[in-house]
């Protein structure tokens, strides 16, 4: 582990930004799969991937970070459980496809499985002494939802209800569940740069008026704010005269209030942007130091307000963000820049993510 040598002062006035080498020596990077990713919670998939009972969804909890092979299923019971997907037999992936089935069957040497993870037959196993035990059952992965999404922890440093708090104070009044997945308005990003310089970009408005022309129009900088909770952080885009805004009811903190966008940030990866017409969820995948994939994944409840105010033209602007998040990464492998100072009234939301990776990678744990 390289040396702990540094602290992010808890008043931002005194405060220096992340050690360049934290973005990329693969050494942190290293230490981030364990500290970060493996304790955080992780959004994997939404409800409707295992909506009948008998239902199946396998996946692979970050890909190229954990690699965690895992398993959605919902029994006769209706009740939903997120699974090992790893046949406690010799190790083989137990379900392969999505499906609706009666029960789990590995089809290496046939162990089968409920739905809720009990073993329950094997051939040729009949001397097995303590067998079986509860170690031949699937083990059980934390796992919740929040409207129609889904998350995952392996080792949750924090509960998910925590996560979540403040984000359901002030946006479950939205018709969340009728949300629909839009594929034909998500992608993925291969972002050269490391997965946190991403994050220190997003939680900033601060480049709005200088990077991104369309956006800034959409927007009233001056009104532009950061709230800070716990795991979470939210920036509030009060919207530019004549631009779409929520229709907030009085039970909102914002009620009254002129509001385009709301920008969510979840502790470490994982970004909501709530518009008027929908989320737009951002997954922020590690891949290696300097490497990452940003899923774009659209849910959509209006489709009459696409297009529409700070929520429209989000490829352009993900653009404009990458190639700025490049630059960044060329820079940090300088031999003449450490660190910098922060903007105490714009970037509030770039030192509380760095507080908590100060609390993470370098304390190891909350
Ligand atoms: S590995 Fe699954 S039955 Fe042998
Ligand atoms: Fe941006």
């Amino acid at each position: 582990m390289p040396a702990l040598d540094w602290t992010i002062d808890a008043d931002i006035r005194r405060a220096a930004t992340l050690p360049a080498e934290l973005y990329s020596d693969p050494r942190w990077f290293e230490a981030s799969r364990r500290q970060i990713f493996a304790r955080s919670w992780q959004l994997v998939a939404d409800t409707d991937a295992v909506r009948v009972p008998g239902q199946v969804h396998p996946f692979t909890l970050l890909e190229g970070v954990l690699d965690e092979p895992l398993l959605f299923t919902r029994d006769a019971q209706d009740e939903l459980r997120c699974l090992s997907n790893v046949c406690t037999h010799r190790g083989t992936l137990v379900c392969e496809h999505a499906a609706v089935l009666p029960a789990l069957r590995c089809r290496y040497h046939g162990r089968r499985f409920g739905h809720d993870g009990r073993f329950l037959s094997m051939p040729e196993f009949e001397g097995a002494e303590g067998f079986p035990s509860p170690a031949d059952d699937l083990a059980q992965v934390p796992f919740g939802s929040w409207g129609k999404f889904l998350f995952v922890s392996l080792d949750p440093a924090f509960p998910l209800a925590e996560l979540m708090a403040e984000i359901d104070a002030r946006v479950s009044w939205l018709p969340l569940h009728e949300a629909r997945f839009d594929p034909s308005r998500s992608r993925d990003y291969l972002v050269r740069a490391n997965w946190a310089l991403y994050c220190d970009n997003y939680l900033e408005g601060f480049h709005i008026p200088f990077v991104h022309a369309s956006l800034a129009d959409a927007l009233d900088y001056g009104e532009y704010r950061t709230e800070i909770f716990p795991w979470t952080n939210l920036q509030v885009g009060v919207a530019s005269d004549g631009e779409d805004v929520f229709d907030l009811p009085a039970s909102s903190p914002d009620h009254g209030q002129r509001i385009g966008a709301y920008y969510f940030w979840l502790f470490p990866n994982t970004m909501l942007n709530v518009y008027p017409w929908g989320i737009s969820v951002n997954v922020v995948r590690p891949l290696a130091a300097d490497r990452t994939r940003v899923s774009f994944l659209s849910y959509v409840w209006d489709a009459s307000r696409l297009d529409r105010g700070a929520g429209s033209g989000l490829d352009r602007v993900e653009r404009e963000d990458e190639a700025v998040v490049e630059s960044v990464q060329r820079g940090v492998r300088s031999r003449i820049y450490r660190r910098g100072r922060y903007s105490p009234t714009r970037e509030q939301g770039v030192h509380h993510f760095h507080r908590l990776l100060e609390r993470f990678l370098r304390d190891g744990g909350p």
